[in-house]
């Protein structure tokens, strides 16, 4: 019996084992990454190592078909080219502005040995801070039309590693509360899925430019290896193309600490570079919105005695928002199709039809004399069709109300009640929306999205995404929200992916309106929010009532949404993360630091100060007793002179947290 266990858990080790028919190694550029690309009995597998650790044993590739025989053997090597690249390139707004992009790629064509000497392309970029590869399945006679039935894909970790991760195939798509378990407690998951290695190694499993293409969730196969598993259509292909077709890239980013995987652009450097002339129309911005109001019950979405989105309130929110040096406030709840129970009925919404109490010409002509944008706002209900059908009028309609950017939201387990959001049918639709709203100069922000895989380094008017658990479900959810270690686990996992619209900022942190419900933090950590969980668009997120006279609101007021560079100076995933900002236009330095339900006493080492100048620090911090659950509003905030020789002992509250902004003295 033991005997026989071996046998099967040693498997994969034994492709590599047996004499390849071709093997090739290649490092990346400063060697500490290596990919080793190997053809066992015809059979193509690749490996992976960080500085001599294997990070990822000889595992499979390749796919299965529906209408032509499978392409995952009985290969030769036709040709191998290895290249280098090095490039820094500026990101138009971000955590970071310059990136480089440096790899060295190995491109592999693969030729079948029998008769039909169909061709396979496979291309490895391997960086320092991981590897990504693609399939493109050349232009040939022997392929014409493909349906993907299966890319066997495969990930074979090393040890039974524990991983970060959210079901695939659930109802509410991305919104779960992060579980860790052993690789062999997994189930079928969705990417970013966040590795903590046995051999101490950060991982993230994830994909980089999904055009086109199903997305990737992966399940654990066999002893430690998980497989690709494509989002099907309805019909149970998995993707439908022709030759040539390119697929997105793989990417495992490999880091020492878990902010290193946060500060890893691997993602962002597969995509294509931005593919838009001008967008000098793109613009971060820090907002307010008719939301939470709706959350909290005080107001609705549809029309009645308590109807939020009315011109009235709309002047009340913009002129809260230019008094406070906002950008831009949010109207969700203006356009018919709220009136039912949209979210479960066959009711279609119209997006160029206000409600008769928001009158959009004046209220934007009101914004605008107070220059505050307009952010707009189209529910779909996940009725793709219907949207699709007046998508183009919609966005006209808002370009003609000189409206700049819409939030896109798409509630509903399926679309059209049929197809997985993240399948290949979703993949389209959110492209095109994409698309489009770039075409008449929209922004977007896309609540129940398709997980991001960098295409904002293409798009860049893709600016943020929900697509985890986000404030909401503090307001109506009814497993208590989000647990406090909620926030130290998305910088890990969800945001690996690209920036979210966590919307933070609430100061009621008990929500009178709502008796069962709460916020599980303290006020500080909601501060700490806007540096710890990246978007270029954030939101203060309360209402406008529940700021007003709150000294803690200066902190809200002043942090920046666009930076010249990001650090993350100390993280364990689940536990606590501290991470800090440099403004990109001016020299100032910010800081977020939170924690779980545990409070925590550290010191933070302020070397990433400039040396030799005196900076004030402005410091928000848990007041004495804090703590999440019975005292949530219990701050200090005061000023001191610090340099970079100093080092800043901090105490964070259970549930808490501290935000510091660091300006020059001189
Ligand atoms: C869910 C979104 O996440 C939320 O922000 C929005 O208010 C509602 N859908 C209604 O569109």
């Amino acid at each position: 019996m033991r005997k026989f266990f071996y046998f099967f858990t040693l498997l994969p080790l034994s492709f590599s084992a047996c004499n390849p028919d071709f093997s090739k190694v290649i490092d990346s550029p400063s060697g500490k990454v290596s990919l080793q690309f190997e053809l066992a009995d015809g059979v193509p597998l690749y490996s992976v190592k960080k500085q001599g650790i294997n990070v990822i044993l000889p595992s499979k590739l390749g796919f299965e078909f529906n209408n032509i025989p499978a392409l995952d053997g009985n290969f030769k090597v036709a040709s191998v080219n290895t290249s280098s690249f090095d490039q820094t390139w500026e990101q138009p707004w971000g955590e970071q502005r310059q990136i480089r992009n440096n790899y060295t790629q190995l491109d592999v064509m693969l030729v079948e040995k029998n008769n039909l000497q169909r061709k396979l392309n496979i291309i490895f970029k391997v960086y320092d801070d991981g590897v990504g590869f693609r399939y493109i399945i050349p232009e040939q006679h022997n392929i014409g039309s493909i349906e993907i039935a299966d890319e066997k894909t495969e990930f074979a970790l090393a040890g039974n590693d524990s991983a970060w991760w959210i079901g695939a195939y659930q109802p509410e798509r991305y919104e779960y509360l992060y579980k860790k378990t052993a690789i062999s407690e997994m189930d079928t998951a969705h990417t970013p899925l966040t590795i903590e290695c046995l051999n101490g190694l950060f991982v993230s499993v994830h994909e980089a430019n999904l055009t086109d293409y199903a997305s990737m969730t992966v399940y654990r196969k066999e002893g430690n290896t998980l497989k690709c598993d494509l989002v099907p259509w309805a019909d149970g292909t998995k993707v439908y193309g022709k030759a040539p077709l390119t697929t997105p890239w793989r990417t495992i980013q490999i880091a020492e600490t878990p902010g290193g995987l946060n500060t890893s652009y691997l993602v962002l450097n597969l995509n294509d570079p931005c593919a838009l002339n001008d967008i000098s129309w793109i613009k971060p911005a820090k907002y307010i919105g008719i939301w939470w109001g709706m959350h909290i019950d005080k107001y609705t979405w549809a029309q009645g005695p308590k109807h939020g989105a009315t011109t009235k309130n709309m002047k009340y929110y913009i002129d809260f928002a230019a008094e406070n040096g906002f950008d831009a406030v949010l109207a969700e709840g203006w356009n018919y199709g709220w009136d039912t129970q949209w979210w479960a009925d066959t009711s279609l919404f119209d997006y160029t039809t206000p409600y008769p109490d928001f009158d959009i010409a004046e209220i934007t002509r009101y914004a605008a004399s107070k220059k505050i944008a307009i952010i707009g706002h189209h529910e779909t209900g996940s009725k793709v069709k219907n949207y699709e059908n007046q998508m183009d009028s919609a966005y006209k309609f808002y370009r003609h109300h000189n409206i700049g950017s819409v939030k896109l939201g798409y509630v509903g387990h399926k679309m059209d009640r049929k197809e997985w959001h993240h399948g290949q049918f979703g993949v389209r639709h959110y492209r095109k929306a994409t698309e489009l709203a770039a075409k008449n100069h929209l922004a977007i922000n896309i609540h129940e999205p398709i997980k991001q895989t960098g295409l904002r380094r293409t798009f860049p008017n893709l600016m943020a995404a929900e697509g985890a658990r986000g404030q909401e479900y503090n307001a109506w959810s009814t497993d208590g929200g989000n647990p406090p270690e909620h926030e130290t686990i998305l910088p890990f996992t969800r945001i690996l992916a690209g920036p979210m619209d966590f919307t933070p900022g609430i100061f009621n942190i008990s929500i009178p309106e709502k008796p069962y419900n709460q916020v599980n933090t303290t006020l500080a950590k909601q501060l700490a929010l806007y540096v710890v969980l990246y978007s270029p668009l954030q939101m203060a997120a309360d209402i406008p009532e529940n700021y007003t006279g709150n000294p803690a609101f200066s902190f809200i007021k002043d942090v920046p949404v666009d930076w010249e560079e990001t650090r993350v100076l100390y993280g364990k995933i689940g536990d606590y993360i501290t991470t800090v900002r440099k403004d990109k236009y001016s020299d100032n330095w910010y800081l977020g630091s939170i924690t779980d339900e545990n409070s925590r006493e550290f010191d933070i080492v302020l070397s990433f100060l400039e040396p030799g100048r005196k900076y004030t620090a402005t410091i928000y911090a848990d007041g004495q007793n804090a703590h999440y659950q019975g005292n949530p509003l219990s701050i200090s905030i005061n000023k001191q002179i610090v340099g970079s020789e100093n080092v800043l002992p901090v105490k964070l509250a259970a549930g808490g947290g501290i935000a510091i902004s660091f300006k020059p003295v001189n």
